[in-house]
This record gives structure tokens, sequence and C-alpha cells, in this order.
């Protein structure tokens, strides 16, 4: 007996659950389009805590669509600034330019889907939550509460396979009357009952309609190969030029994969430095930090760097045949350029006086 032997008396539980208990979210309470677009980008890749704080201040400085069209790309991308994964801010610019452009905003996931950066999850959640649209969001939140409600215990490549197994089932069980509710109370079920590890299977909502509940161990589902994870060690340096009173940073190009256009202290093969131009003699170690990103461990450390004049001169050589990428940036600046989160947060802990720091939200 699982929610498919009575995917109404589900969806009943599911939704008086979330209905009575719903963590009272800014782009629940008083929802619009926006909001949710808004929210569904930053949600994308980034928890609901970090975001809020995020979404607050967008609402403020970008209240509307008409609002974000207008802006700069250079304004929106500095919001966007500590939450990393920037081709989603570039793409929500974009998306509120075409929106902006329409006479009306389209209602149904295929038409969603063709925007930029709407995948099928962002196209179902908004179309759902915004116009009632009878399509189900599946991410791994949703996968975890479906295979456990079924104790799947198919072993997935990866989470976009499982993804993929499971949206049938989700299509299956999603509540036709109230979708909107129903896929925001399925995220809410995965945030904060259906856990990965220690489910709280003795308060969840639709223990009745589960089958891993009833094993010994709910937290087994879903099986998902082991990541290969991969080490990463990567070298930065803070250059400062005292005359300047200027830090060298590297700017992604605009074309780059990840980071584009976003300031980082440069690594030693952005300047043309190779390892032994780094030495004991002139580099001081300032900071370390470690990392992980999907399945990346990173650990970076930071040297201050003091060239002797042969050094500095390489590095002025590299500065000038940059193509834009290196750039001196004068410390009183510093808050203004729009840098990494990881690196911000470095550089206002080690590197630049009380005078320059700004703390990420
Ligand atoms: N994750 C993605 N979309 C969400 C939403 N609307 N509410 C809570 N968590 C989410």
């Amino acid at each position: 007996m699982n929610a498919l032997s009575n995917p109404q008396a589900f969806q009943r539980d599911l939704l008086a659950w979330y209905r009575a208990g719903a963590r009272p979210l800014p782009w629940r309470t008083a929802p619009s389009l926006y909001k949710t677009v808004v929210s569904e980008f930053m949600l994308q890749q980034t928890q609901i805590k970090t975001a809020l704080p995020y979404f607050e201040r967008w609402m403020r400085e970008l209240p509307d669509f008409t609002a974000l069209a207008s802006a700069t790309e250079a304004r929106v991308v500095k919001l966007w600034e500590g939450l990393g994964y920037y081709t989603r801010a570039r793409n929500l610019h974009k998306l509120a330019r075409a929106i902006a452009a329409l006479p009306e905003p389209p209602r149904t996931p295929g038409a969603w889907l063709e925007l930029p950066g709407v995948g099928p999850y962002t196209a179902a959640a908004i179309t759902s939550i915004s116009f009632g649209a009878p399509v189900a969001c599946v991410d791994g939140n949703v996968v975890r509460i479906l295979a456990r409600l079924t104790a799947n215990d198919t072993v997935f490549r990866d989470s976009a396979s499982a993804a993929k197994f499971f949206a049938p089932l989700a299509n299956t069980l999603v509540n036709t009357a109230h979708p909107g509710d129903h896929n925001q109370a399925m995220m809410e079920l995965g945030a904060t009952v259906c856990a990965r590890q220690n489910p709280s299977c003795v308060i969840c909502p639709v223990r009745a309609h589960c089958d891993a509940a009833r094993t010994l161990a709910p937290e087994s589902f879903p099986r998902l190969a082991a990541k290969k994870i991969e080490e990463q060690k990567i070298t930065r340096i803070w250059l400062l030029d005292a005359k300047r009173d200027a830090v060298l940073l590297h700017r992604a190009a605009a074309s780059a994969r990840r980071l584009a256009g976003i300031f980082e202290l440069p690594a030693p093969e952005h300047l043309g430095l190779g390892e032994k131009d780094i030495t004991a003699k002139n580099a001081k170690k300032a900071a370390e930090q470690k990392r992980s990103i999907t399945r990346y461990r990173i650990a970076e450390a930071f040297f201050k760097l003091s060239p002797d004049a042969a050094l500095r001169k390489r590095i002025d050589a590299r500065v000038a045949a940059s193509n834009d990428t290196l750039h001196w940036v004068p410390l009183s600046a510093l808050a203004r350029a729009t840098l990494s989160g990881p690196h911000r947060r470095i550089v206002n802990a080690h590197f630049s006086g009380a005078r320059h720091a700004r703390p990420c939200i």
C-alpha cells in the first residue's frame, strides 16, 4: 500500500499538511508571477536560507519584469554577487526582456521552456504555481520522496537519470486541482521532513502512503551510484600596487563557461607564472579555504606576493597583453566590483581593511 494505491488520499494528506503549516516564504505570501520566476531562478542551485536575503533585496531594487528588463546587466549580476552560477542572473535578465516584449506572459510549460534559463523543473514550477498547469516538478527532493514512497531500489547513474525515471510517477501523483500547492508541498516535504539523512518519518503526513517508512532504513532510498570525487588544489595571488593603492584581479571573459565577467584573485597561470616563480622568499600564505562544488573538492590557498623587479616586469607585461582580463582595481573600488562569493569573503576577511570590506549578504 503506497501512494500509487490511492493517489487521491495521498494528495489530500499532503495538501492538508502543506496548507496547515507551510513556511511563510516571501514568494508564497502575496505571490505574483514575477516573484515566482525570481525565486525559482534563485532556488535552482541555492538553498532557501541563502537565497532569502537576496530575494528580499532583489524585490526592493527590481520589483517587476519592467524594472528588471530595463536594468543594466552589470547591476543585475552585482545583485547576484555571492549566489554563484551567474548564468542564472543573465538568463533571468534576458527572460525579463523577452516577457516585457510580449503582450502577455506565456502560460504553458512548453512555452516557458523556450525562454532562457528555463528547464523542465522551472517550467513546471512556474506554470503550476502561477497558472495551475497540471504538471509535476521533479528534482532531487522529489526523486527522494518518490523513491521512498515506492521503496524503489534501482541504482541510478546520477540524479538526472533518476529524475527522468520518476517523472511519469510524479505526473501520475500530481494533484491536478491544485498543482502549484501540490508541487510546493512536495518541495516542502523534501526540505523539512523527508530529509536525505534522518528523515522524520514519525511526523510525516504521508507516512501511511510510504513503503520505505515501513522498512528499517528509509534513508537508503534512492540509490545513486557513488560520485567520483575529484580533489583540486588552486593557488591564488594577492598582489598590491602600493603606488596605485590597487590590487590585481582577473576577470573571466564574457564568453567563459563559469564566472563570465566576474572578478577573482588571479591564479599564477593568469599572470604567466609557474611554480618556481612563487617562493618562500617572495610569497607568504595569508589564507586557505576548502569548498565543494558538484563533485569537486577544492582547496584554495591565497598568497601575498611581493615580486622582485624582474618578476614585476613580467607581470606588468602580462597585464598589458591580457586583453581586458587582468585589471588593477583600486582598493576604494573593490566593494563595487563584482567578485565571486568565495573571493569576496576571503578579501573581506584577510586582505582589505575594514574601510573596504563589504559583507556578503
Ligand atoms: N525550491 C524550488 N522552488 C521552491 C519553492 N517554490 N519553494 C520552496 N522550495 C523551492
